[in-house]
């Protein structure tokens, strides 16, 4: 199989968070201690992927560019994409098809926060899948908010909807979507939904008519964070607080993902932990160096 490439879609008008997000892209804005968007990085670095394609909003592109680099000190590559205006999270295939080359990949939204032990073992399972699509189904109370997935009681997918009325199970669909090498062309054959945009739901309905759409459920325990208001934006901040301070382990470390992966060198991790010598997450870094429990 051609190596799996990873897409961050970090567009958008930022709207409903206005106005923290009159001036800053709300994936930049911080979760507790590092910016948004550091959190889905990790989720793909977590997968195994080192070929990353991350779409913003042409006016954005050159603020992501400065907090984020090339990717080099985490041992992946960025490429930057624009989108011109928020047309749909489908479109982000159709963007990315050059830089997808062929290749499957695994795209997740720029403001969805994944937590919980486990995570790297859903996401092997989802990335040796070389043909059809994943996503991954939660639980929630209001999945009349986000598209949701219908299930038999063997697990296997039936219906997949964007935003019910009247839901038909309480599963909402995580924005994490493991796809095969097909994604461009099949979001190519999408037309606008009523709101104007290509729906990641029409994209996944193409899989689920193939019969190539499987649905993996995040239990009990785990944490699929939202960030779509003031509060949810501060409980997430909390959140990551909380589990950081408890257990003296960074959530979302990118250089710490990096290096147990064997993608950056101790060199490497020594001259990012200097970069970041006046604080805890240099601190951390350093004490990274040193740490010898190998239990995570
Ligand atoms: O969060 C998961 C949900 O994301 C899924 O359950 C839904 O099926 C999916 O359609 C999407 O729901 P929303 O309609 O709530 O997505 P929203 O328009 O808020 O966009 C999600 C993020 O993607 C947001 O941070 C902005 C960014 N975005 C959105 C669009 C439409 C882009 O970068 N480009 C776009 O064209």
């Amino acid at each position: 199989m051609t190596k799996r490439k990873g897409i961050i879609l970090a567009g958008g008008t930022g709207s409903r968070l206005f106005p923290i997000t009159s001036g800053v892209s709300k994936q930049l804005l911080p979760v507790y201690d590092k910016p948004m968007i550091y959190y889905p990085i990790s989720v793909l670095m977590l997968s195994g992927i080192r070929e990353i394609a991350m779409i913003t909003t042409p006016q954005d592109r050159a603020q992501f560019e400065r907090a984020l680099g090339d990717g080099s000190h985490w041992g992946v590559s960025l490429t930057y994409i624009e989108q011109p205006s928020p047309d749909g999270l489908a479109q982000a295939y159709i963007l990315a098809e050059d830089f997808l080359n062929g290749a499957p990949s695994a795209m997740i939204l720029g403001d969805n926060l994944f937590f919980g032990h486990g995570l790297p073992d859903h996401l092997e399972e989802a990335a040796k899948q070389a043909q059809g699509g994943t996503v991954f189904g939660y639980r929630v109370t209001d999945p009349e908010r986000y598209g949701v997935v219908d299930i038999d009681a063997d697990g296997k997918v039936t219906a997949i909807v964007e935003k019910p009325e009247v839901a038909p199970s309480p599963y909402a669909v995580t924005g994490l979507y493991f796809l095969d090498g097909t994604a461009p062309a099949k979001a190519k054959s999408v037309k606008p939904s009523a709101r104007g945009e290509l729906e990641i739901t029409s994209l996944l309905e193409l899989y689920l008519d193939e019969g190539s759409l499987t649905v993996q459920q995040l239990g009990r325990g785990f944490a699929w964070l939202d960030t779509g208001t003031y509060a949810s934006l501060l409980d997430a901040g909390n959140f990551v607080r909380t589990l950081s301070e408890r257990q003296g382990m960074q959530v979302g470390c990118l250089e710490e993902i990096a290096f147990d992966a064997g993608w950056i060198d101790r060199d490497a991790l020594a001259e990012r932990a200097e970069y970041y010598s006046k604080n805890a997450y240099g601190a951390y870094l350093k004490g990274l160096l040193t740490e010898t429990s190998k239990i995570k």
